[in-house]
């Protein structure tokens, strides 16, 4: 087994609350076994421009409950398939990955620990196949990767979603109104269903459960003649109607061209047409967009993420490689990454799958006995 004696860590993917805490456990951990770390700033792009930083445990002192990353984290560089502009200001794409891999050999880094969501890992299984010692640890707020039961952020950003709820509907009371809180989560409803369950949503609605508009708008009339005069209805940005499509917005920068959200402003629109007529009540929207993703870690996150980040380390040292630390009831195990994110061609980004919300998970079992109305 190959002597270690330096490991590299980069932060890729949208952000989150605990990233910082998987840094700190990192950097402690990995210190306290001689090794020497270094941290690629800006993810991935700090790995293909050499960019890093050396982190001792001076410098992670403190950060663990901040938010955030203090190395940074870029959002959807692949350099299996980078995009970049020739000097005329066109896009073109490249395959800048045996940089990246020779980056690291000039670096000396023996393994390097990827911090991140599909996409990443992704590119860690490509990276692993040119024979980089890497280990993931699963980040994301939207709580959709699977493999593990929980994915670091997740919980701080429900506690966010929660909190904000509440607020939202204090409003709403004192207006009579149905008010509307997207939040994130992709296509999967995990933040909306937990989040919208810990705020006390009075109607949640997910992705997995595509809505029926005048179903909701029926449910709205009976609540008002029964005396609820206010609502909260909170809803997932993949949500999308019977038959429909999920709402996007255009955005070329991203590596999709779009982005999911909207649904929470074409709901409060939809309803409000039809049931004004009837209660009279206005409906207004707001989108939580990215307080789900800042703010101070929650102590569930800092704990999970130092007990991940220390974890890898521990595998580092007994030469585990090519896997993703999780989460298994009380447990931390170790799964393939061939296992998360399938085995599909180098230089491609391919999902082995998303964690959804299952028609048997407990959480909307809760919700249904509870009586929350799910949109059907
Ligand atoms: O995957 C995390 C997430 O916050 C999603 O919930 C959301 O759709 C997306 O990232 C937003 O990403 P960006 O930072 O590119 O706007």
């Amino acid at each position: 087994m190959k002597e270690i004696k330096r490991i590299g860590i980069l932060t890729s993917g949208g952000d989150c609350c605990g990233l910082n805490a998987v840094i700190e456990a990192v950097v402690k951990a990995g210190t306290s076994k001689g090794y020497e770390v270094i941290g690629y700033k800006m993810g991935y792009d700090g790995l293909y421009n050499n960019d890093y930083v050396v982190l001792d445990n001076n410098t992670v002192r403190t950060i663990g409950p901040v938010g955030g990353s203090i190395i940074g984290n870029s959002n959807k560089t692949n350099l299996f398939n980078h995009k970049k502009y020739d000097k005329d200001g066109n896009e073109y794409y490249a395959d800048d990955s045996l940089v990246a891999v020779k980056n690291l050999q000039n670096d000396k880094v023996d393994a390097l620990v990827i911090v991140g969501g599909d996409g990443s890992m992704t590119s860690a299984r490509d990276f692993k196949r040119l024979g980089v010692n890497v280990i993931c640890v699963p980040k994301t707020i939207d709580n959709d990767v699977p493999y593990t039961d929980q994915t670091f952020g997740y919980s701080t950003a429900v506690s966010q979603i929660a909190k904000s709820i509440e607020a939202i509907k204090t409003t709403g009371f004192s207006h009579n109104r149905v008010m509307i809180a997207e939040v994130m989560g992709r296509h999967a409803g995990w933040l909306a269903l937990e989040g919208g369950l810990a705020g006390d949503a009075d109607i949640i609605i997910i992705p997995e459960i595509p809505y029926n508009l005048e179903n909701i708008v029926e449910k709205l009339k009976e609540r008002f003649e029964r005396g609820f005069k206010s609502t909260l209805i909170c809803v997932s940005e993949g949500a999308r109607p019977i038959g429909g499509e999920c709402t996007m917005i255009i955005d070329k920068t991203s590596t999709d061209g779009v982005r999911l959200g909207g649904v929470g402003t074409k709901l409060a629109y939809d309803i409000e047409n039809l049931l004004k007529p009837i209660t009279g009540q206005t409906v207004r929207c707001t989108n939580l967009g990215y307080v789900q993703r800042g703010g101070t870690t929650n102590h569930f996150d800092r704990i999970l993420s130092f007990r991940y980040g220390s974890f890898a380390v521990e595998k580092i040292a007994e030469g585990e490689f090519g896997v993703m630390v999780a989460l298994r009831g009380e447990h931390l195990v170790i799964v393939p990454l061939e296992e998360v994110v399938g085995n599909g061609p180098i230089g491609e980004t391919s999902h082995g799958g998303t964690k959804n919300v299952s028609d048997d998970a407990d959480l909307l079992r809760c919700a249904r006995s509870m009586g929350i109305y799910l949109g059907e």
